[in-house]
């Protein structure tokens, strides 16, 4: 059991460590920007295939985010398109060949694919120069394409990409490819991680951790919206907090099975026991380097605080599990975090795991009625929940059912 238990979360921890990079979206940011820098290109974009279609991934313009205020994020939809020899991306994907276009404009009608000006005439922007390479990966397979835009001379006039470029650019679109794989293969793996997890606890199906994850990416959408955070933001955001959310219950894998499947009430002194999971779980996730690591620290360590301090673990140290300095009680216990102490996404996963827990049978416990479930949140706005995230709930109750409906139990 204790070896189980070790391995588990050495492979964890080795598979965090051998990506520097695990986060696909980070990943992106990082590859365009040098993409870009190396050739002096002001503007670029990423696709990636999926399936037989590329899907714009991931965008950035120099000229367009200078006349944003300073911090704004650039906002761009993302879309799919075919891949067939219609479109420049299109083309490139399909025949694994390099295309450098001088002007967008003035593309011979001899070749058979043709430039979409929608996107200059939507944002006012002028494109003229293209380069586009594959991305293909050691497996000579094409996982996505690079685009570069409007190369630069010394004084920002625009120019045409070099030739000389092109063995450069398709250099690094080959590095670049193989990393994007690599963050393709953690968010594989940290999926099979859940499935490993759910497979040592009888109360925690596929189901219920979808569930979870589900509620908490609504609830995060209308918090966001309410906030008005922008679009793009809580899109980056989403696909880190579904794994994460997913993965709140993680800390579980070091339980006692004897614990963990007790058909019947806990004693204090097994809940007590079972309250590490929370800790455990964080540590998994520590010295985070992504925006998946750090939320997903964020919400195992915080998903059973209470937003009025009376949940666990409380303010500890997860190196060492200790008390914070400060934040004691008389008897040497960690004081729980309070309000708004508690991290965001740590407060809307312990909404969505109680809702879902309430709303299931358990081995410990019988389904509840949704009318008593719901009158159960409600009551706990304020004492056990945010108040604020309650309200926001509660008024998306049929977009929770549609969920419930989309996994259900077995
Ligand atoms: P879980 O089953 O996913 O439950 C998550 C949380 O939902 C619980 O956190 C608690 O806040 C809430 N919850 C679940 N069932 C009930 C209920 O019948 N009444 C009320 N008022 N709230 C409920 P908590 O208590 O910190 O428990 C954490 C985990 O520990 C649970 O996750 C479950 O895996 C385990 N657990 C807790 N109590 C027992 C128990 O008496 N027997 C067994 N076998 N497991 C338990
Ligand atoms: C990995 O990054 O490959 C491991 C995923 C996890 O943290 O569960
Ligand atoms: C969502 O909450 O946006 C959808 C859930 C899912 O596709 O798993
Ligand atoms: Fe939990
Ligand atoms: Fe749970």
């Amino acid at each position: 059991m204790l070896d189980r238990k070790t391995k588990l979360s050495r492979l964890i921890q080795l598979g965090l460590e051998v990506n520097q990079i695990s986060d696909l979206d980070v990943l992106l940011e990082k590859i365009l920007s040098e993409a870009r820098n190396l050739v002096h290109a002001d503007a670029g974009s990423i696709y990636i295939k999926e399936g037989d279609t590329l899907k714009f991934s991931y965008s950035q313009n120099d000229t367009l985010q200078a006349k944003l205020k300073p911090g704004k994020k650039l906002i761009y939809t993302t879309f799919s398109m075919p891949i067939d020899n219609h479109s420049i991306a299109g083309f490139v994907a399909n025949n694994g060949s390099t295309s450098n276009i001088p002007d967008a404009y003035k593309i011979s009608s001899a070749l058979p694919f043709s430039f979409n000006s929608d996107f200059d005439k939507k944002v006012g922007y002028h494109t003229k120069s293209i380069l586009t390479v594959p991305l293909t990966n050691n497996r000579k397979q094409i996982i996505g394409v690079l685009q570069l835009i409007n190369a630069q001379d010394d004084n920002d006039k625009i120019i045409s990409f070099m030739d000389e470029d092109e063995p450069l650019i398709i250099h690094f679109a080959n590095y670049a490819a193989n990393a994007i794989e690599r963050a393709q293969l953690t968010r594989t793996t940290i999926m099979r991680m859940i499935s490993m997890a759910e497979l040592r606890d009888p109360k925690e199906t596929g189901a219920h951790v979808n569930r979870v994850a589900a509620y908490s990416l609504e609830l995060y959408e209308a918090y966001a919206r309410k906030k008005g955070i922008p679009q793009d933001q809580i899109d980056s955001q989403k696909d880190a907090l579904r794994m994460a959310a997913m993965l709140h219950d993680v800390g579980k894998v070091a339980i006692s099975d004897l614990i963990l499947k007790k058909p019947g009430k806990f004693t204090d002194e097994e809940y007590e026991t079972m309250k590490q999971h929370t800790l455990l779980g964080a540590q998994l996730f520590r010295g985070a380097r992504s925006e998946f690591d750090e939320i997903a620290e964020e919400v195992a360590l915080n998903h059973h605080e209470r937003w009025d301090g009376k949940g666990y673990p409380g303010h500890i140290n997860i190196a060492t599990g200790k008390p914070l300095e400060g934040h004691m009680d008389n008897e040497g216990h960690a004081l729980g975090k309070k309000e708004e102490e508690i991290p965001l996404f740590g407060r809307i996963v312990a909404l969505a795991d109680v809702f879902d827990a309430l709303s299931s049978k358990r081995v410990y416990k019988e389904a509840w009625d949704e009318d008593k479930v719901l009158e159960a949140i409600h009551e706990g706005a304020g004492s056990q929940f945010d108040p604020e995230l309650v309200e926001l709930f509660l008024d998306i109750t049929d977009v929770l059912k549609s969920i419930q409906h989309r996994y259900p139990d077995n």
